[in-house]
């Protein structure tokens, strides 16, 4: 199976993307995980995008897609993947479907988090607290919110549109969260193209 997860910052991504690659046994790959790496092990990729990253801005298309490109090409083959964090753009979703389509490693499903503002808030400011993460404070975490809303949500439509949509309710428990994106998985599995 081949998902991606669409959510604002703090919906849950990487949580749920973790758990249903283990479920279905394939690969999670965040595109967010991928940018923080390269900006710990101070290679010229991080550096280039450690204020980005810092400011809650996208980076460019370009490395964003040369990061992913290799892990999602292992991962088509092996069964599929959990993709958290790409597309953040239309753009983006349009130059990964041209690449996709000569692979036949196209998105299958498009998993929406669905989660009030004030909850994700919540999220990533006490996340901030414990951890740490560079962009988890609160004026970075409004500007990613306007950028989730500016850039990411015209996705919604997008795959809406290519009735690959499927909304989950994001603000329960994370098991709960699970139980459900895994019914719903289940239930479209057995039509997906
Ligand atoms: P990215 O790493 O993708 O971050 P994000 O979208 O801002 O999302 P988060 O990681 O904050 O949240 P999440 O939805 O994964 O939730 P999580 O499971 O962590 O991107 C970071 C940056 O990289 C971007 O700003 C951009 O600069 C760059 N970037 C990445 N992809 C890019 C792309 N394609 N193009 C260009 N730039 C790109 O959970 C959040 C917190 O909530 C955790 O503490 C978790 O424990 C908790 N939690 C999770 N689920 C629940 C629940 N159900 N109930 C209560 N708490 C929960």
């Amino acid at each position: 199976m081949r998902l991606l997860l669409i959510g604002p910052p703090g919906s849950g991504k990487g949580t749920q993307a973790t758990r249903i690659g283990n479920h279905y046994g394939i690969a999670h790959i965040s595109s967010g995980e991928l940018l923080r790496r390269q900006v710990e092990m101070d290679t010229a990729i991080g550096r280039a995008v450690q204020s980005q990253l810092a400011r809650g801005d996208l980076v460019s298309d370009g490395i964003v897609m040369d990061l992913l490109r290799r892990p999602v090409e292992t991962a088509s083959r092996q069964g599929g993947y959990v993709l958290d964090g790409f597309p953040r753009t239309v753009a983006q979703a349009e130059a990964a479907y041209l690449i996709a389509r000569e692979l036949g490693a196209g998105v299958q499903v498009a998993l929406y988090l669905n989660v009030p503002r004030d909850q994700v808030v919540e999220r990533m400011v006490s996340r901030g607290r414990a951890a740490g993460r560079m962009d988890d404070n609160l004026e970075v975490i409004n500007h990613r919110l306007e950028v989730f809303d500016e850039q990411t949500a015209p996705l919604l439509d997008y795959y809406a549109n290519r009735e690959v949509l499927v909304t989950v309710d994001g603000s329960k428990p994370p098991d709960d969260v699970t139980a459900t994106a895994i019914d719903e998985l289940d239930r479209v599995r057995p039509v997906l193209r």
